[in-house]
């Protein structure tokens, strides 16, 4: 868990902004603040073609921003038309990798297991990796919801011992991804408690405590200080929320 300042405030891009627009963008939100904003890190998972000029801006802002991508191959290199290392990423200008985002699990049909390799690499890379985990609309209605959450979990990250610090969980319910509302905030904290409690079972009370949480899902500038004030909320991860300056600015700031 976190206090207040050190909240993270991810955002991710998803396939939106060329290098330029990353570049634009990055600039204008460190000159956005006359001192550091309220929640000061702020982490930036953008396309694989923005990740250099990206880096490149975050490195003169004001603030530290984190720039990240938001997959990666398993592989450390081979015959995989059209995909990208860790190592490629982080010559890029990457820190961290977003992993098992529920796009990927279900658009590019990535399971658990690949997952899992994927986290390994990143993680022996030398990238910190934002593992996405949540359950959709009919294994909430089911009542498998931490099922779903424990198994998405322990299957990603199994093997690991103390590594795991490297990881930040995301808790992003798949049901409220790139909708009007988020879920309720006291649902978001009992599934983060429900997260800790599987990593002080799997691991230990030290690494429950220590491991960071944050959530996706709907986030907006009307909404985000309010699942903030969320105790066991450690960040957000932000989807179209994060595309606007004047929106993730304000986030930010904790306005
Ligand atoms: P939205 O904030 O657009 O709902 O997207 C959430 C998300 O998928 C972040 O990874």
């Amino acid at each position: 868990m976190t206090t207040e300042a050190t909240k993270l405030i991810i955002g991710n891009w998803k396939m939106h902004k060329t290098s330029e627009e990353a570049s634009t963008f990055i600039q204008t939100l460190s000159s956005c603040f006359s001192s550091p904003p309220k929640y000061s890190e702020a982490w930036l998972a953008v396309p694989f073609t923005a990740i250099a000029k990206a880096a490149e801006a975050a490195a003169h802002s004001s603030f530290p921003i984190r720039i990240g991508a938001q997959n990666m191959h398993d592989a450390e290199e081979g015959a995989y038309t059209g995909e990208i290392s860790a190592r490629m990423l982080k010559e890029a200008g990457a820190s961290f990798v977003v992993l098992g985002h529920s796009e990927r699990r279900r658009l590019f049909f990535e399971s658990d297991e690949w997952i899992h390799r994927k986290v390994v690499r990143a993680i022996e890379s030398g990238l910190r990796v934002i593992l996405c985990v949540g359950e959709d609309k009919g294994e909430r209605e089911a009542g498998k919801t931490e099922e779903v959450l424990q198994r998405q979990l322990l299957t990603a990250l199994q093997g690991f011992s103390e590594e795991i610090q490297h990881v930040l969980i995301a808790y992003e319910p798949v049901w409220v991804i790139g909708k009007t509302a988020p879920a309720p905030p006291e649902m978001i904290e009992k599934e983060h408690l429900v997260l800790r409690k599987i990593v002080q079972a799997e691991w230990n009370n030290t690494l429950a405590k220590k491991i960071k949480i944050v959530y996706g899902g709907s986030v907006n500038s009307d909404n985000a200080k309010t699942i903030l004030e969320e105790a066991d909320v450690d960040g957000l991860l932000i989807g179209g929320a994060s595309l606007s300056l004047e929106s993730f600015s304000a986030i930010l700031q904790g306005k």
